[in-house]
């Protein structure tokens, strides 16, 4: 279980505060879909909870463990937004070797049908691949590192329909095993998950 307790987040260049007294609580019975406006503080909420930012007040556990960011990081495994633009590695083993070095051939294979990427040329640059299976490669190199929690930006932003439920039934498969959140501007698409929904306004998560 993941909580969240009044996390407040001001940073100094920011006129007002972007998150005040937040809580949440996410397990891996539902998923956790946040929606909100653009600029209510979605992808700032979740680099605080994956340790990429801090924030000044407010506690975040793991059961009843309280984590610094560099727990937060060992965690969580961020998906960004639009993560093929930040593919780094030439080749599919390559990119996925950024989630684990020592990686083997067997082990590459099986995290990638693991997100349904089958017969896959593992030489082939990462570019090479569909809007739609850079995704899953994306997701597949976070699952390498064996994250208990999967934060997802936007997971189906600028995929067309037939793609996006493949996104979907990808999620439901891995809630078995991870907690997973999700922000979206699009949170109607996951509606057929098993999902708790929320709404991120004014700095604060309200539940649907
Ligand atoms: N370090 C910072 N300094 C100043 N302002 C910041 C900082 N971090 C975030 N913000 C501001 O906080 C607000 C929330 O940004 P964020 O990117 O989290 O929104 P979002 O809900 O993800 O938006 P979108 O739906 O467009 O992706 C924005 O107005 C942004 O400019
Ligand atoms: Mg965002």
């Amino acid at each position: 279980m993941l909580s969240l307790k009044n996390i407040c987040y001001h940073p100094s260049t920011a006129e007002k505060p972007i998150l005040r007294d937040l809580c949440l609580k996410s397990n891996t019975e539902k998923i956790t879909v946040v929606r909100g406006a653009s600029g209510s503080g979605k992808t700032t909420l979740l680099e605080i909870i994956s340790g990429l930012s801090g924030y000044q007040k407010g506690e975040i556990k793991w059961f009843n463990k309280t984590l610094n960011a560099r727990q937060r990081r060992r965690l969580c495994g961020l998906v960004f937004q639009f993560p093929e633009r930040y593919f780094l590695g030439l080749s599919v083993a390559q990119e996925l070797r950024l989630g684990r070095k020592r990686l083997t051939t067997e082990e590459q294979v099986s995290t990638l049908t693991k997100v349904g990427l089958i017969n896959l040329d593992l030489k082939n640059p990462p570019e090479s691949l569909s809007g739609g299976q850079q995704r899953r490669l994306a997701i597949a190199v976070q699952l390498l590192r064996s994250p208990k929690v999967l934060l997802l930006d936007e997971p189906t932003a600028g995929l067309d329909w037939s793609v996006r439920n493949g996104i979907l039934e990808l999620l439901a498969k891995l809630k078995e095993k991870q907690t997973i959140l999700i922000v979206t501007h699009e949170p109607e698409l996951f509606k057929n998950l098993n999902t708790e929904n929320f709404e991120l306004h004014d700095g604060r998560l309200i539940p649907l």
